[in-house]
């Protein structure tokens, strides 16, 4: 491909007029606003989300596609949701309606837009995992942890949409410098990070702050005083961390210090053994052939929890022999259902 000579410069402009971004799908809005406490709200998700037929058919679609192993058919918005739980559903519903609305890009030779969605799934399933190390006090709620870990790259699918040269030159220099974070990449190259494309765009969504926090400081290295009382960001920013390069490249995987992990309210002597959790998770959701044994949803999105006796890790994370099926039962679903959401979106 041929590339311009000032990448970048379709980015500057569309972000320079905030009116030339894609509006939000009224579908996410609703969905957003939605509160799931009471009978009537989960109903009322279920009816929004029947009511939008591209989304329903995809969820129907894919409630039923042998990936989640469902034995029977499912032709029903309420035994779809069975599948994932309501919160999840909700959060899973949202990323689809919004990422989706910037999916009529082709990918290029060195980015698909469906890895991203392998990515922030992974990212969002880590995050929930290490979530749970938390105090009760502290965690975020599960359905904003999804939102979170499903929303926090949206800036690399803007990019994509807005300037598809300027997102094929930062994925073909990422391969390139293999060591060497996104973020200075992407300064040189247009002198703005994915974190800020992002942020301005669900900004302009008028999404929830925790979330344009998410999205806008997710790479910050001041995230303890610039994200102060969101721990959703230190969430994410952990979780990229202790993942290798999964579905796209940004070059994070570094070790996690002990002040941000007690900014979670976590033991950092737990960070060997979450890190070599969440290598394992991505090396299995890579390598595990397409399965049908899927368990149950309630067992679903690393429900697990880290120290119990049942995983037991003992080497750590980046020595670890690829294909130890330590978590087999649990990556399955996990495999399902980053092919799921996958599917969800082509
Ligand atoms: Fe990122
Ligand atoms: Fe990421």
């Amino acid at each position: 491909m041929e590339i311009s000579r000032q990448p970048g410069s379709k980015l500057k402009l569309a972000l320079d007029n905030l009116g030339s971004l894609p509006a939000i799908p009224a579908i996410a809005q609703k969905l957003l606003a939605l509160q799931l406490d009471t009978e009537a709200g989960e109903a009322q998700m279920l009816a929004l989300i029947e009511q939008d037929p591209q989304l329903f058919a995809r969820v129907i679609g894919l409630a039923n596609s042998s990936a989640m192993g469902v034995g029977r058919k499912i032709n029903d918005i309420q035994s779809a949701a069975m599948l994932l739980g309501m919160k999840r559903l909700k959060a899973v519903a949202i990323g689809i309606a919004t990422m989706s609305k910037m999916d009529n890009q082709p990918a290029v030779k060195n980015f698909d837009p469906h890895d991203l969605w392998s990515h922030s799934m992974t990212v969002a399933i880590v995050m929930n995992m290490v979530s749970r190390e938390m105090p009760k006090r502290v965690r975020p709620d599960e359905n904003q942890i999804f939102l979170a870990g499903l929303l926090h790259d949206i800036g690399l699918m803007a990019l994509h949409f807005l300037d598809l040269e300027a997102s094929e030159e930062l994925h073909h220099q990422l391969r390139l410098q293999p060591r060497r974070p996104i973020c200075d990449i992407e300064m040189e190259l247009f002198g703005m990070t994915h974190g800020h494309i992002g942020a301005q765009l669900v900004q302009h969504w008028q999404l929830p702050k925790e979330i344009i926090e998410v999205v806008g400081l997710h790479h910050s290295h001041d995230i303890a005083d610039m994200a102060l009382g969101n721990p959703l960001v230190r969430l994410v920013n952990i979780a990229e961390k202790l993942l290798p390069d999964f579905g796209i490249s940004e070059h994070t995987y570094e070790a996690v210090n002990e002040s941000e992990w007690y900014e979670l309210c976590i033991d950092p002597a737990l960070a060997e053994e979450l890190s070599a959790s969440a290598n394992e998770l991505a090396i299995q959701v890579v390598q595990l052939p397409d399965t049908h044994d899927v368990a149950q949803p309630e067992v679903m999105l690393g429900q697990r929890k880290v120290g119990q006796q049942t995983i037991r890790h003992a080497a750590p994370a980046v020595s670890r022999p690829a294909g130890k099926p330590v978590f087999s039962m649990m990556l399955a679903p996990v495999k399902a259902l980053v092919k799921w959401i996958n599917g969800l979106l082509r």
